[in-house]
């Protein structure tokens, strides 16, 4: 059954990866995700982890938890989960992107972002910047 779902969230990384890290890490993360034919994108922004995932709502669920739980990250907040018609992503393992202030002010319109707001103030969630941020390249990678 054709029973599609996406998850978003944001982490702060548990420690600066090198870029042979973040290699690495994408390594395992399209590994699997082509195995479990999950796809989406994953952005770097001020030392976060910006993660878009889509798949079937089993798998999704499934690897949300493992997400969850990885010690290369901490303090998750969920951003937006929900039902999904059609794939965003479906050419994308994980996309991945390393955002500047440049790129934000470009996409926002100005250069403040104040990701910390979001974990002291969860009520944001749905509606922070970020998810701007995120859905913006929804459209340019999307065929
Ligand atoms: C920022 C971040 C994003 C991740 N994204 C994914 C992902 O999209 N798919 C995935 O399978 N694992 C992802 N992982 C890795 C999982 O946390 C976990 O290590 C992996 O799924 C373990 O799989 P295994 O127990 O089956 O070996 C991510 C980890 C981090 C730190």
């Amino acid at each position: 059954m054709n029973n599609l779902k996406f998850v978003s969230y944001m982490s702060n990384q548990a420690q600066v990866l090198t870029n042979e890290g973040i290699e690495q890490l994408l390594f395992q993360i399209r590994e699997k995700n082509k195995r479990l034919a999950i796809t989406g994108i994953l952005l770097l922004i001020q030392g976060k982890f910006v993660q878009y995932i889509e798949g079937e709502a089993t798998e999704i669920d499934k690897v949300y938890e493992k997400i969850k739980l990885d010690s290369r990250h901490n303090d998750l907040v969920l951003l937006d989960s929900g039902e999904l018609n059609t794939r965003q992503f479906k050419d994308w393992s994980m996309a991945y992107k390393k955002i500047g202030d440049d790129q934000i002010k470009e996409i926002l319109g100005h250069a403040e972002l104040n990701l910390d707001d979001l974990f002291l103030y969860p009520s944001q969630q749905k509606t922070h910047p970020v998810l701007k941020v995120l859905y913006n390249f929804t459209n340019s990678l999307s065929t």
